[in-house]
């Protein structure tokens, strides 16, 4: 039988087919690009799926766009969980990448099972991410061989801020360069089925490309990547007053234009243009009559 025989959602009239880790290979192999968009909840979701993007990424950066912390760091199981399962229940194409955060895989191979299984079965997730090179290698081995199949994080891994000195770039050293190499084709022998490079030259991130055989989703990593990533929050300019990394791109400005719409919407109420008629439910002559015969005791 054929894998497209045997693709999700097929049999559910009116949805789109269920994209498959084997679908993303089979695009590399066209010569077409990867698009990966992280969203936070039902309403972003929806956008990104209905837009044909092929991966929402349930990252833990929605501990800063959808939570206001200040970072990834804080970000826990128990709210990954309760995003992932809004975000599910809006996509229905797109492969859900669940992202594990800080805590949940760094003790053992069995955390980063149990939780990968939590992420899949309660978050409705269908892969998970987590970060780290040639260290994970041990929690990657685990989870793909409980039966999930798990994306990379090189480069830039926002959980571990404090190692790193900040959000700054990796890997521009050849020694770091180098290391970026070898973890890169360590995730891959330990099963991952794409990885994501954040914030390395984009030389770094060729060469990484040219040697895996496995799909390279680049966020601040060049062109040279299988695919890229944007966060939803920075690509539409949902948080207007958010610093935009040097390797996000703004493609519209949707908090301007909610913005515009809150005041709008004020204006209106006070000029009594908002609600007129159209907008309110109205009542039979006869029935407010009685009404106000009960309410106060005499005919008008
Ligand atoms: O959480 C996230 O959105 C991410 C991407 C930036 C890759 O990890």
């Amino acid at each position: 039988m054929v894998r497209s025989e045997l693709r999700n959602g097929d049999g559910v009239a009116g949805e789109p087919a269920k994209l498959t880790i084997f679908d993303l290979q089979a695009k590399v192999e066209r010569g077409e690009k990867i698009f990966q968009v992280t969203a936070t909840d039902f309403a972003t979701a929806k956008l990104v799926d209905g837009a044909g993007i092929d991966l929402i990424l349930i990252g833990d950066s929605l501990g800063i766009m959808a939570l206001g912390y200040p970072n990834t760091v804080a970000v826990t199981m128990d709210e990954m969980l309760h995003h992932a399962g809004s975000i599910s229940r809006a996509a229905k194409r797109a492969i859900l990448v669940g992202d594990l955060p800080l805590g949940a895989y760094h003790a053992a191979p069995a955390d980063a099972v149990n939780n990968a299984m939590r992420m899949v079965k309660e978050g409705g997730a269908d892969v998970v991410k987590l970060e780290g090179g040639e260290d994970v290698v041990p929690m990657v081995e685990a989870v793909v061989r409980a039966g999930i199949p798990v994306m990379g994080h090189i480069g830039l891994t926002p959980q571990l801020l404090s190692k790193l000195g900040g959000f700054q770039a990796q890997g521009r050293s050849a020694a770091a360069g180098a290391q970026l190499v070898r973890d890169a084709l360590a995730l891959e022998r330990a099963g991952c089925f794409a990885i994501v490079v954040e914030a390395i030259p984009d030389r770094v991130a060729a060469l990484i490309s040219e040697r895996l055989t496995i799909p390279t989703i680049g966020i601040g990593a060049g062109p040279q990547c299988d695919g890229q990533n944007l966060v939803l929050h920075d690509l539409a300019g949902l948080l207007v007053d958010r610093f935009l990394p040097q390797f996000g791109k703004r493609y519209a400005e949707v908090g301007k234009t909610i913005d515009a719409a809150l005041h709008a919407f004020q204006q209106d109420v006070r000029e009594g243009g908002f609600p007129t008629a159209e907008h309110s439910v109205a009542m039979d002559d006869a029935e407010y009559a009685a009404l106000l015969l009960e309410v106060e005791g005499h005919d008008h």
